[in-house]
Formats: C-alpha cells, sequence, structure tokens
C-alpha cells in the first residue's frame, strides 16, 4: 500500500531547559524509530532552532524545519511536564507551522520528574494537536520519574521502555501509513 519510500518520523524534542532529561527520552525514540526498518527518525532540537520571540507563524518559520515537516509522515513530540503544562519554546514550534501538520499522526511522549510520566502536558497538549490539524493517536510514552529512567550520561536504567516504544511506535506507523495512503489518493472533496 501507497509508496516504498521510508516513513519519515521526525522526533520534537520540546525543550530548550539546560540539562534538560527530555533529551535522553527524544534520542531513546528516535534510536527506536531508526531500529525499524522502513523508518527513518530524526531528531529535532527545538533549541538548535534559533527560535524568535518577537513574531509567531509565518514570519518566523525555520525553512528547513518546514521542509523537514512538509516530508513527515509522522510526529513525535517528547514534552517535559512544567507545572503541568507544555513548554513555551515548544509552543511557539508548534504555532509557527501548519499546513506542514495537517492529516498527519502524532504520538505524544510526556516526562517528568513525579510519578505522573507527563500525564498532565500530554492532556493539555491534545486540544492545541487537534487545532493544527495533527491526529494523535491513543497511546502515548510515560517517562516518570525520568531522573531514575537515564544515567548521569543518558543511558537507559530501565529496558521496559523499549517495549512500551515498541507498542506506541507500531500503532503510529501504521496511523502513519494509512494517512499517507489518504493524503495521496483520497480526494478531500
Ligand atoms: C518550570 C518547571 C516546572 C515543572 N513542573 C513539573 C510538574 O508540574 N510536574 C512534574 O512532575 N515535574 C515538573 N517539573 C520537573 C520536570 O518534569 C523535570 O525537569 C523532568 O526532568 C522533565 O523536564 P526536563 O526535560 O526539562 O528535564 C518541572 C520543571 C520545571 C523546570
Amino acid at each position: 500500500m501507497g509508496s516504498d519510500r521510508p516513513v519519515l518520523i521526525p522526533v520534537i524534542l520540546g525543550t530548550t531547559r539546560k540539562g534538560r532529561m527530555s533529551a535522553p527520552a527524544a534520542r531513546l525514540i528516535t534510536d527506536e524509530i531508526n531500529k525499524r526498518a522502513g523508518l527513518r527518525g530524526e531528531l529535532i532540537d527545538i533549541a538548535e532552532l534559533g527560535l524568535r520571540t518577537d513574531d509567531v507563524g509565518a514570519a518566523v518559520q525555520n525553512p528547513e524545519l518546514s521542509d523537514t515537516l512538509k516530508r513527515a509522515d509522522a510526529l513525535v513530540i517528547v514534552a517535559p511536564e512544567y507545572n503541568h503544562g507544555y513548554p513555551g519554546p515548544l509552543k511557539q514550534v508548534l504555532d509557527s507551522y501548519l499546513k506542514e501538520y495537517i492529516h498527519k499522526p502524532v504520538g505524544l511522549a510526556g516526562v517528568s520528574a513525579g510519578s505522573f510520566g507527563g500525564t498532565r502536558v500530554i492532556q493539555n497538549l491534545l486540544p492545541v494537536m487537534r487545532e493544527v490539524g495533527l491526529v494523535t493517536i491513543f497511546w502515548d510514552v510515560n517517562f516518570s520519574k525520568v531522573q531514575d529512567v537515564f544515567d548521569d550520561d543518558g543511558k537507559l536504567l530501565d529496558e521496559a521502555y523499549v517495549k512500551r516504544i515498541d507498542k506506541f511506535l507500531n500503532e503510529l506507523v501504521w496511523m502513519a501509513r494509512t494517512l499517507r495512503y489518504g493524503r495521496e489518493n483520497i480526494p478531500l472533496d
């Protein structure tokens, strides 16, 4: 079904904070994507985008990111929980693109120091996903007490996450292939 080109899944590391524990989480998911034949994961570190805060929308788009998002078949957003919400710089990225997102699936990974694994940031992201045209899947990854999940060098300490990410990717890839088929073959009107 559909074209044979690899399924491109950018993984957005959704914080610019120094010492962020979301970084090893985003790297792990990207590595798991790249272990699979037919998939290509690409880590997008929003700290490297030179985000502007004097405007929002098309005027402050990063052309390379726009191109990557256009080519993407699905997205993963790795979002740390900050006061039960999402980081401002992540929202700036989400707000600055639109047509790039439409009719593409998104998988959400929440990261928190507490036990809830970013469930509250995920809940708060859901209406934003809908508004920008992304299609959420019904499986998340929750990195609870993330300081115990990776060591200081970013090495995974809890192998159970590999299985959880596997299940999450199964669903995301199914949606990516299905929606790619739809975008390429089914007219909207
Ligand atoms: C401003 C701020 C607010 C935070 N609020 C929460 C919170 O509401 N719940 C929680 O479990 N952890 C909270 N944390 C801890 C983060 O979840 C923790 O730093 C975790 O490692 C993920 O964020 P990081 O990628 O920036 O490290 C907060 C951290 C910061 C910097």
